[in-house]
């Protein structure tokens, strides 16, 4: 038998098999269970031994040729199948986008856009500080020294291993580390926003483990609470887009602000949404908190390298979520997190609705 030209004239044909179905079909003529290198192979047992010796070698060398022969060019066909498919399926990045854009921006990060936009027309600059911080720019510099009482109170997410200078490692409770970093950053003067997640082992309808804030913070010269309330009520008239808005400042406890105010706005629940306005000790009415602040406790401003008897401050630190609650009318606060496409549509925003003060910085959802 000449399996030589048995081979040569399979490997030929293999070769020229310009397509993944030729060649399976190449395949089971040759190997298949009734292939013809397959018949030879089974030949192999009605022959003598002698004869057996001679022709086993040569018959799986064949085969072994033929189904390498067969791996190669199904490679070859495969990334070629590949390079094609590529070429054809290119992204023309010039064509307009679709007309009805399918994501939504999160009521979250709208609601961190109007801010920044309102803010920075009372001209805050936006700094940022990271997630993962140590105890001395969370708690200490903010006079929280260790085993303060406050420090329990946040229900810190603590790392288990300190960092280089010996510090331990938490994620950020508040927004408020941000104001020491500003200041040993930039000394003063400071007129910034800080906006980010933060973080407390906490859940239930109004609170998440983690949640947004906005961290305010102006240094200056002869800084007093008036400067504090004119900014808190400018700031929240122009993002609620209400003149009748009314605020209830009531007396509290920061360690990092003294004296430290905690801000409720009045509202009113209208076919089960909350309208923000009035109020919140007329009938109908009630009270929602929003924010914390104070005037910027001396400790704090000596922690961050300042002359306290040279410059004075407020800071303030808005709760993004509740706010946002407020403005557009959900009642949990876990379905922010949850992803939940059916969610996103209703409440989120076209993502070519940019925030302005001149088109007005939010749009009822
Ligand atoms: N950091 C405080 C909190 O998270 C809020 C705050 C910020 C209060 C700035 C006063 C000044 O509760």
């Amino acid at each position: 038998m000449d399996h030589a030209a048995t081979g040569q004239e399979a490997l030929a044909r293999i070769a020229g098999a310009d397509d993944l179905d030729t060649l399976e079909a190449l395949r089971v003529e040759f190997l298949g269970k009734q292939g013809s290198i397959s018949g030879l192979l089974k030949t192999l047992g009605k022959l003598d031994p002698e004869e057996r010796k001679v022709e086993g070698p040569k018959i799986h060398a064949l085969r072994e040729s033929v189904s390498e022969a067969l791996a190669v060019r199904k490679d070859t066909l495969e990334t070629a199948a590949l390079d094609a498919r590529l070429a054809a399926e290119t992204i023309d990045l010039s064509l307009p986008a679709p007309s009805t854009p399918r994501g939504a921006v999160h009521p979250v990060s709208q609601v961190m856009d109007e801010l920044a936009e309102v803010f920075a027309d009372l001209g805050f600059a936006v700094a940022t500080g990271p997630e993962i911080e140590d105890d001395w720019h969370n708690f200490t510099a903010l006079n929280m020294p260790e085993s303060h009482p406050a420090r329990a109170m946040h229900d810190t997410f603590y790392f288990p291993d300190r960092n280089d200078d010996g510090r331990e490692m938490l994620l950020r409770t508040h927004t408020s580390p941000v104001q020491i970093r500003s200041m040993i950053q930039q000394g003063a003067p400071i007129r910034i926003i800080a906006p980010g997640r933060v973080y407390r082992s906490d859940s239930d309808a109004t609170h998440t483990p983690m949640f947004h804030q906005i961290e305010g913070l102006v240094i200056d010269k002869g800084i007093h609470l008036g400067h504090l309330k004119w900014t808190l009520e400018a700031f929240l008239k122009a993002f609620f887009e209400r003149d009748d808005i009314v605020l209830r400042l009531r007396p509290s406890y920061f360690p990092f602000t003294e004296p430290s105010i905690e801000v409720d706005v009045g509202y009113s629940s209208q076919g089960g949404r909350r309208v923000v306005g009035g109020s919140g000790d007329a009938p109908g009415h009630a009270w929602m908190e929003v924010l914390g602040s104070g005037m910027v406790n001396r400790r704090v401003i000596a922690a961050g390298g300042i002359d306290p008897d040279e410059w004075q401050g407020f800071a303030f630190g808005i709760g993004v979520d509740r706010l946002a609650m407020l403005k557009y009318g959900m009642d949990d606060l876990r379905a922010f997190f949850d992803g939940d496409v059916r969610w996103l549509s209703h409440y989120g925003f076209s993502a070519l609705d940019v925030p302005t003060l001149s088109g007005g910085v939010g749009t009822p959802a």
